[in-house]
């Protein structure tokens, strides 16, 4: 079973309600899944909630961030107990518009991983190369060390191609999935890898023929209530 995860970023859906009723009559066509989670802005994880249990709609809950830091004195943070409290499952951890816009280290993130795991959160680690022509290693070794730890789930995000608007080609991601399954299958922990960058309805039955992607993270086109049915039926369906 594919995993899909919207990622809602900074934005919402035009209307919450048609979203969640195009989401559901989706699930109504092709089926409920456990491995479907949306991250939608935490102001906004009980509202999506209350609209969802109004309509039937079955999801995973996510965030898309979480404080390395326990609960106090620390303003902004938003940390582990107070996302498991809200029935958090799954949290996004070093999303490249962290580390870009917000500093994180590989050193922060770490920190991050630790404190969601300790609450039970499954983190779901952001990797990719800045430019199309950049070397992998690094981001790779960062994959398996992150595996090292205990980390189960990685996103492989290339930054190029974040944004919902960057020209995909197909087999050329599909190669970068297979270099990093190589690397990662040697650690020796089971592992599950997704796929995240411009991905829609028209990209999506291209990459899903290829059996090294377990699952997708959308941004851009998982707020949009036409593309949100189209991927969750193209995935699931
Ligand atoms: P995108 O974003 O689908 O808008 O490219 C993916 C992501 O940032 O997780």
């Amino acid at each position: 079973m594919k995993y899909l995860i919207y990622n809602w970023k900074a934005s919402l859906p035009e209307s919450l309600h048609q979203w969640v009723d195009a989401v559901k009559k989706a699930q109504e066509q092709v089926g409920v899944s456990d491995t479907f989670i949306i991250a939608p802005p935490c102001s906004h994880i009980d509202v999506l909630e209350k609209e969802a249990s109004l309509q039937g709609l079955s999801y995973q809950k996510g965030a898309q961030d979480v404080s390395a830091f326990p609960q106090g004195a620390y303003t902004g943070d938003i940390p582990a107990p107070l996302l498991t409290e809200r029935g958090v499952l799954y949290v996004l951890v070093g999303h490249s518009e962290r580390r870009r816009l917000h500093g994180e280290t590989t050193e922060v993130i770490e920190k991050k991983v630790v404190a969601a795991q300790k609450e039970g959160l499954i983190p779901i680690i952001c990797i990719g190369e800045e430019n199309r022509d950049d070397d992998l290693t690094l981001y790779i070794d960062e994959a398996s060390l992150f595996l090292e730890k205990g980390v189960s789930m990685i996103a492989y995000e290339p930054q190029w191609a974040i944004g919902g608007d960057a020209v995909l080609d197909p087999s050329m991601i599909e190669k970068r999935i297979t270099l990093f399954r190589e690397k990662l299958d040697r650690v020796g922990k089971e592992y599950v890898l997704l796929y995240g960058g411009s991905v829609s309805g028209d990209i999506l039955s291209q990459l899903l023929c290829y059996t090294g992607i377990d699952g997708f993270l959308v941004g851009s086109a998982s707020v949009d209530t036409t593309q949100s049915n189209i991927i969750y039926t193209s995935i699931y369906g």
